[in-house]
């Protein structure tokens, strides 16, 4: 099999200066699981470069959604934000990745901490109807700089209510955002916002390591801060060979 095909792009938007989200064709082949990653590219100067972009759409979806940041000098985004409708990208053959549910034990609460395009795998997620079935709820956090970068969250949970395969548990789910660098209803880094106990206080209680599972998805240093508090709290990391209370992963940078 080859490592990557030539995919259709559906759809183009763009949020803001710095980041966009494409929809493109899913190959009849491509199985994948919520919340994996993919590599994705374009062929610059005849040689495929490709980068690992979660997967922003569920897996029982007809097409493949990404959500990208633009880096006016990163090599490849700064191709990539010109593709448009009907354009093809290169698409890698297998999908891979740690925030499945595969690798998380039984729980009752689900964490899904983002920061900026750490969004994407919990847009696949939060659209999964087995993230109900094995959670009764589910936090997803998003911190970003400006209320601009929130707003392809907020459309995304806005619109679950009127979806057809998880509308009915759109009650379930609770969208905690912040911003650091602007006025918002709440501000500060998820990582304060921990330390303070606004975050425990503000979605039901501290972290249970029998009961709470977490996601994390963000900058290098974001999942590290991250990781070290929910470490504190007595949850363990778990993989797809040895499933635990939370899972991390990078988000795409570049
Ligand atoms: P801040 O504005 O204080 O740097 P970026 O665009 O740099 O990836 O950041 C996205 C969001 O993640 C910003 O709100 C940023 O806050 C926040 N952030 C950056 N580093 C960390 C970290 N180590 N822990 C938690 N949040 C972070």
């Amino acid at each position: 099999m080859a490592a990557f095909s030539e995919q259709r792009v559906l759809s183009v938007r763009h949020w803001t200066g710095s980041l966009f989200s494409f929809r493109v064709e899913r190959p009849a082949s491509f199985r994948f699981r919520s919340g994996e990653f993919v590599m994705l590219g374009l062929k610059v100067d005849g040689k495929p470069l490709l980068r690992a972009y979660s997967i922003a759409s569920p897996a029982w979806d007809d097409g493949l959604d990404f959500f990208s940041i633009k880096v006016a000098d990163g090599p490849l985004t700064s191709r990539l934000q010109a593709i448009r409708e009907g354009d093809t990208i290169l698409l890698g053959a297998k999908s891979v990745g740690t925030l499945v549910h595969d690798a998380l034990l039984p729980g009752r609460r689900l964490y899904l901490l983002s920061t900026g395009t750490g969004i994407a795998p919990f847009a696949s997620i939060i659209r999964d109807p087995e993230t109900y079935e094995r959670f009764e709820q589910v936090i997803l956090t998003h911190t970003c700089r400006e209320a601009a970068d929130l707003a392809y969250g907020e459309e995304l949970v806005a619109s679950l209510k009127d979806d057809p395969l998880v509308g009915e548990h759109a009650g379930k789910l609770i969208h905690y955002t912040s911003l650091t660098r602007e006025d918002h209803p709440r501000t500060g880094r998820i990582t304060a916002l921990m330390d303070s106990g606004q975050l425990w206080a503000e979605t039901g209680g501290p972290l249970d390591p029998a009961t709470d599972r977490v996601m994390i998805c963000g900058s290098i240093d974001m999942i590290n801060d991250c990781k070290a508090r929910v470490e504190a709290a007595g949850l363990e990391e778990g993989s797809n060979a040895r499933p635990g209370a939370f899972v991390v992963e990078k988000a795409f940078v570049g």
